[in-house]
């Protein structure tokens, strides 16, 4: 049986679009039953609904608080019986009561190769410390901010003039090839066995 995922998007939804490619493949263990996002003009929305995939807007800026929107988000991933949780350029940050809710069945994207570099504006993080490589990163999410259990990691080097633009062109192309991956892993042999196989 393949595993029913949800990804969660604010955006462009380039790595969604990596996650939907490689789930099409007869044989990959999950399928996307659908995809939400906490922004009404995120482009990923059309590249679901092109594909035919549930799409839901869950607007943060319409409720109270937090928790209800988190709330919200539970209660339309429990209606879809979603198995595994997908962050793909997610851009809020999930409280410990809804990570723990959904706890070792939350995976996360992460523009760096973590734990360097967390939080926002990572590719401009990596060029004001000067390093020679950066990456990315898919871990299992926990409540402490991009710190979870690696899953995989994809290295690229940061060259001379590189710009924050230029260097994240250069690591979602590493996105696009890693996510579809840990997802693969992860879904196939849970939560164990893909923190033992990592990339
Ligand atoms: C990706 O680079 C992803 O790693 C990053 O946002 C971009 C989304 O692109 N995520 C984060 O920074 C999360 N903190 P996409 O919408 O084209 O997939």
């Amino acid at each position: 049986m393949k595993k029913r995922v949800a990804v969660l998007i604010s955006g462009s939804g380039s790595n969604l679009q990596a996650l939907i490619d490689a789930a099409q493949a007869p044989d990959y263990p999950a399928e996307i039953v659908c995809v939400i996002s906490n922004r009404p003009a995120a482009y990923g929305l059309k590249r679901a609904a092109h594909h035919n995939i549930d799409t839901h807007i869950i607007d943060h800026k319409l409720f109270e608080n937090r928790d209800a929107f988190e709330q919200a988000l539970h209660e339309k991933l429990a209606a879809a019986k979603v198995e595994i949780i997908c962050l793909a350029g997610f851009m809020r940050i999930l409280t410990a009561g809804f990570v723990n809710q959904w706890a070792g069945r939350i995976l996360n994207i992460h523009p760096s190769l973590l734990p360097a570099f967390k939080g926002l504006n990572v590719q401009q993080q990596a060029l004001d410390a000067g390093v020679k490589e950066s990456g990315c990163t898919v871990h299992v999410v926990t409540p402490d901010l991009d710190d979870g259990p690696i899953i995989g990691q994809r290295a690229v080097p940061v060259k001379a003039g590189d710009t924050a633009e230029t260097l994240s062109e250069r690591i979602l192309r590493e996105e696009h090839m890693l996510y579809p991956q840990c997802l693969a892993r992860f879904a196939l042999n849970g939560l164990e066995a893909a923190l033992k196989t990592a990339s």
